[in-house]
C-alpha cells in the first residue's frame, strides 16, 4: 500500500429512486491498495454506492473521487482506471473461457496478440487454464465466477469495484473466489467489495463499512468492529453437567453479567470487559470451588454478532441458497 494515498473518496453521496432514498449523505475512504467491503443487507444502497463510483449512476448530491478523478467531471479519466464485476453475470456461455476473455481484450481495444497474451495471464491467475477450451457453459459456479471476475481485469485496473462476488455461489465455490481476490490484491489493486456476508468481509478486507439504509453506521479493521462492539467473550466447557449451575453464578458474579447457558451440552458464555484479568480471575475462581473445565477461552464476537449489534437485526440476506442461508444463520 503507498502510504497515505486514497483510491476512493466519497462525500456525502445522496441518491433518490423517486421518494426511495438508496444512498444518504455516505461517506467513504478507500487507501489505496486496500481491500475495502462495503457490507449491509439487502436495499443498504451497495449497488447504488458501487454503481455511482464506477460512473454508471449520477448522484443527486456529495461528491466523489476515484483514482484521483472526479466520477461526475471527469468520468470518461475514472473508466480508465476501473474495473467492474456487477452482481450480474456477464459471460457469454457459447464461447470458451478463453474465447470469452479474448473477446474482452478485442473490445477493449486490444490487438488479437495482446488479446491472447492477456487472457493466457487471467486464465492462470484465477486457475482457469485447464478450462481454457471448455464452453462456458459447462463451467461451474465458482468457474463462471471467476471467468467473470476475469473479464473484468483485462485491462488491469488500478481499482476494481466488485458487487457480491459469491453470492449465489457453495462454500466451495466461494474459497476458490476468494483465493482469486487474495492474488488479485497481493498484486496491487485496490479492491472495493460488496457483500451480505459478514465472513467474506471478515476473510478478505482491511476495512470493513457498514451500509444500512443508505448511510454508514460503522466503519473500522474486522478486529476494531468486533471490539466496538461489547469486547471479548469468555467461554467455558465443564466436564460436568452437574456443575453448570455452580459455574454461571461464578461467571455472574465476576463478569456481572448473566451468562448464556447450555447445560446438556455443559457450556457457558459471557461478555467480559478486562480481557485478561477477567479470564485469570474465573480459571482461580473455579479451580477455588473444585469445578473442573475441559476447556475455557477468551473470543472476540463474530461479525454476525456485530452486525446485530450495529443494525438492530440480523444480517439474513434473501437473495441466496438455501445452504448459503443456513451457513449464515449458523
Ligand atoms: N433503479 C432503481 N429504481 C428504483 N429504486 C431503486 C433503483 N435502484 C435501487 N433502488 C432502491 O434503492 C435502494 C438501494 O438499492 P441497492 O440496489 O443500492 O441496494 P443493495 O444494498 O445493493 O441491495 P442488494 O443486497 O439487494 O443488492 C433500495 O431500496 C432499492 O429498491
Ligand atoms: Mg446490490
Amino acid at each position: 500500500m503507498s502510504a497515505g494515498r486514497n483510491a476512493v473518496v466519497a462525500e456525502g453521496l445522496g441518491k433518490r429512486f423517486g421518494d426511495k432514498v438508496a444512498l444518504h449523505g455516505f461517506d467513504l475512504t478507500v487507501a489505496e491498495g486496500s481491500v475495502c467491503g462495503l457490507l449491509g443487507p439487502n436495499g443498504a444502497g451497495k449497488t447504488t454506492a458501487v454503481r455511482v463510483l464506477a460512473t454508471l449512476l449520477r448522484a443527486d448530491a456529495g461528491r466523489a473521487e476515484v483514482a484521483g478523478f472526479d466520477v461526475t467531471r471527469e468520468a470518461a479519466m475514472v473508466r480508465r482506471q476501473i474495473g467492474l464485476t456487477g452482481q450480474q453475470a456477464t459471460v457469454d456461455d457459447i464461447l470458451t473461457g478463453r474465447e470469452n476473455l479474448i473477446m474482452w481484450g478485442r473490445l477493449f481495444h486490444l490487438g488479437s496478440r495482446a488479446a491472447a497474451r492477456r487472457a493466457d495471464e487471467l486464465l492462470e491467475q484465477f486457475g482457469l487454464t485447464d478450462a481454457a477450451h471448455r464452453r462456458a457453459k459447462l463451467y461451474s459456479g465458482g468457474m463462471r465466477r471467476r471467468l467473470d471476475i476475469a473479464s473484468s481485469l483485462v485491462l488491469a485496473p488500478r481499482v476494481f469495484f466488485l458487487d457480491e462476488p459469491t453470492t449465489g455461489l457453495d462454500p466451495r465455490n466461494r474459497g476458490e473466489v476468494w483465493n482469486a481476490l487474495r492474488g488479485l490484491v497481493a498484486g496491487g489493486t485496490t479492491v472495493l467489495m460488496t457483500t451480505q456476508y459478514l465472513d467474506e468481509a471478515d476473510q478478505l478486507a482491511d476495512q470493513i463499512v457498514v451500509l444500512d439504509g443508505g448511510r454508514k453506521v460503522a466503519e473500522g479493521t474486522p478486529s476494531q468492529l468486533k471490539s466496538q462492539v461489547g469486547g471479548d467473550r469468555i467461554d467455558i466447557l465443564l466436564r460436568d453437567e452437574a456443575d453448570v449451575p455452580a459455574a454461571a453464578a461464578l461467571l455472574a458474579r465476576i463478569t456481572g453479567v448473566e451468562p448464556d447457558v447450555d447445560a446438556p451440552l455443559r457450556r457457558l458464555s459471557a461478555a467480559v470487559r478486562g480481557r485478561v484479568a477477567t479470564l485469570t480471575e474465573v480459571v482461580r475462581a473455579l479451580d477455588h470451588e473444585g469445578l473442573v473445565a475441559e476447556d475455557i477461552g477468551l473470543r472476540r464476537p463474530t461479525l454476525d454478532e456485530v452486525f446485530l449489534r450495529l443494525t438492530g437485526r440480523p444480517a439474513e440476506p434473501s437473495t441466496t441458497s438455501e445452504s448459503e442461508k443456513t451457513e449464515v444463520a449458523a
